[in-house]
């Protein structure tokens, strides 16, 4: 399975801790950026990632509080990204939001939580119904 990766300079320990892993697993990473801890904005590899990747194929971004990636990943309709900090909280962004993008805070995770936060969101299908119905109502015009 291929995943898409980004992350700014806060998020990229984080980040390079768990995409060694997730290789390790057998997974294609493609890792947009950014590829060292010299002080960058997250806006821009989020903005690079959502030039390329494929909504129906699954990213984590990653910056300190997993506020801003989240932040701008949610400006593309055709990304739906979520925080998450344990494996529950994306276990239900997969299940409830279909999220399509999950959101690491790098200060504030460890790499046993990350790692069980990410097998939750790779591992949890969207369970559609009445979620699928709350997520047509997302976008202001169509509530
Ligand atoms: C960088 O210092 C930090 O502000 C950034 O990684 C992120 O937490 C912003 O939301």
């Amino acid at each position: 399975m291929r995943l898409w990766m980004a992350s700014d300079h806060a998020g990229f320990p984080l980040k390079s801790a768990l995409k060694s892993w997730l290789q390790e697993e057998g997974y294609e990473i493609i890792d947009i950026g950014t590829h060292s801890e010299e002080s960058t904005d997250y806006p821009f590899w989020v903005h690079r990632l959502a030039e390329v990747f494929p909504p129906q194929e699954k990213a984590i971004l990653i910056c300190g509080t997993g506020n801003g990636v989240c932040m701008t990943a949610n400006r593309y309709p055709q990304l739906r990204a979520a925080i998450a900090w344990n494996a529950e909280i994306a276990r239900l962004a997969r299940a409830h939001n279909n999220a399509n993008v999950l959101c690491l805070p790098g200060r504030f995770m460890n790499i046993e939580e990350a790692r069980s936060a990410v097998l939750a969101f790779l591992r949890t299908p969207f369970e559609g119904g009445r979620h699928e119905r709350r997520l047509q109502q997302l976008n202001p015009s169509q509530t």
